[in-house]
């Protein structure tokens, strides 16, 4: 089994690793309604950690980590010829995008794999939101993802937001060797059955960052990703104070977050509008504190020496609303989902009583056969296999799911094709209702979200901890 190393481990870092920073252009209107793409998944070489460490030797979209940042404007349709270089089968889903189900990227589900050594597949389809999204395979993706396969998709809104910087920070989570080479054990039981596969270096765009230049005065529309298989990140922004205008993608009222931390679960994004209100030449630590006893410094916001770009900043402003069919809870539909299974107390997750839920109640075939966790008293594993719908969704109705984490652990639980807003947490209601795609559930926590079921398919629900998907935390809702 692994321990778990503190991320701290600085003998990683690189010499002031600079993040790549993508100053918005100016666009003009494109008249072309198709936004072609293409992507190869193979491996290559990439330098995570840099100097005197040997390259890592990753499995990635177009030789990179993360893949390339892929951009189109709302209204436009997305066109991406997908080759697969690997030696096993893959498939690419569009996190968080409302699209046919056709081209969700769920082998055995949607699509056959994509075949290894030059398979190709086009998903084509069109952008009816704006915002944050992400991309992955879904095909063992525990291992898959975990080795690199991960990139990040921009749909931009009509009219550019009012910042002088649109940035990206894509998170990702490795659990390297000495040499800095991916270490082995995928799925194993431990990881399976606890926290997943949590690693012991955390990198920026595809480096480990030491710091990110900005300049004082300037207000940056800051992109937070959370690609990584198993690690949650509680960002805090020392001496700044980060407005979230969107969760996942989805537009909320401007507002700071609960006790100055942004919590971003496996597959979660957050937008932020970050105001540099420090003097040039300050230097702030951005913590990651999600796990109390292993805090650690993601990077560190350094100002350059110019004057300040303004003095004072401007309220930020509401990005345009998406247009998602609006929840009609009188005539809704309500289920009740349980989540059940793992071992022992959470190792962060409070609680600290053995084994909420007992481990084989209601399981097939659970305990050592590798299946850990239930959705309503079932294990379902590998994506890819035909199982009957936990669900199935009226369309056109909105559905209620009441969701109750009966674990010692966190489960971040993804909705594909559709998005929810999250009505309560622990009998509360939300302060901000917010559209997600993704909801983080503490150990013990409630959570009533509700959704327009609009879009027929068989959609997955899952938990995005990938060992703990692949260890029975799934489900298929059938919209018919
Ligand atoms: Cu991000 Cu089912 O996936
Ligand atoms: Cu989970």
């Amino acid at each position: 089994m692994f321990d778990l190393p503190n991320p701290l481990r600085r003998h990683f870092i690189a010499a002031a690793a600079a993040v790549a920073v993508a100053p918005l252009a100016p666009r003009a209107w494109s008249a072309a309604a198709v936004r072609p793409f293409t992507l190869q998944a193979g491996t290559a070489p990439v330098a995570l950690v840099g100097d005197p460490h040997p390259p890592t030797e990753a499995w990635c979209f177009d030789g990179k980590v993360p893949g390339p940042e892929l951009r189109a404007r709302q209204g436009e349709r997305l066109r991406v010829v997908v080759t697969n270089r690997l030696a096993e089968g893959t498939t690419v889903h569009w996190h968080g995008l409302r699209l046919p189900n056709a081209m969700d990227g769920v082998p055995g589900l949607t699509q056959a794999p994509i075949a290894p050594a030059g398979g190709t597949f086009v998903y084509e389809f069109d952008l009816p939101d704006a915002g944050t999204y992400w991309y992955h395979p879904h095909s063992r993706s525990f291992e898959q993802v975990a080795r690199g396969l991960a990139g990040v998709l921009i749909v931009d809104e009509p009219e550019r937001y009012r910042a002088d910087r649109d940035i990206t920070w894509a998170l990702q989570d490795w659990r390297l060797t000495r040499d800095a080479q991916i270490a082995g054990g995928f799925g194993n039981m431990m990881d399976r059955t606890h926290a997943g596969r949590i690693g012991n270096t955390v990198t920026v765009n595809g480096v480990v960052a030491e710091s990110f230049d900005v300049r004082a005065g300037e207000r940056i529309r800051l992109r937070l990703a959370n690609l990584a298989v198993a690690r949650i990140f509680g960002l805090e922004f020392q001496g700044h104070r980060p407005q979230v205008i969107a969760y996942d993608g989805q537009p909320v009222a401007p507002h700071e977050p609960q006790g100055g931390l942004l919590v971003l679960g496996p597959g979660e994004r957050i937008d932020v509008v970050v105001d540099m209100t420090g003097a040039p030449g300050e230097r702030f630590a951005v913590v990651d504190r999600f796990y109390r006893q292993n805090a650690y410094e993601l990077l560190a916001l350094a100002y350059g020496k110019e004057k300040p770009l303004r003095a004072r900043f401007d309220a930020a402003t509401a990005l345009p609303p998406n247009p998602t069919p609006e929840i009609d809870l009188a005539r809704a539909a309500r289920h009740e989902i349980v989540f059940a299974g793992g071992m022992g107390p959470g190792m962060m997750g409070g609680g600290g009583s053995m084994g909420r839920g007992p481990m084989g109640g209601g399981m097939r075939g659970g305990g050592m056969t590798g299946m850990a966790w239930t959705i309503n008293g079932v294990a379902v594993t590998e994506d890819g296999h035909a199982h009957d719908p936990l669900l199935t969704l009226e369309r056109g109705r909105t559905v209620v799911l009441a969701m109750a984490n009966d674990t010692n652990w966190h489960h971040p639980i993804h909705l594909h094709g559709h998005f929810f807003r999250v009505l309560t947490r622990d009998g509360r209601a939300t302060r901000q209702r917010e559209w997600r795609d993704t909801a983080l559930l503490a150990p013990g926590e409630k959570a009533e979200v509700a959704f327009v079921a609009d879009n027929p398919g068989d959609w997955m629900f899952h938990c995005h901890i990938l060992d703990h998907q692949a260890a029975g935390m799934m489900a298929t809702f059938r919209v018919a």
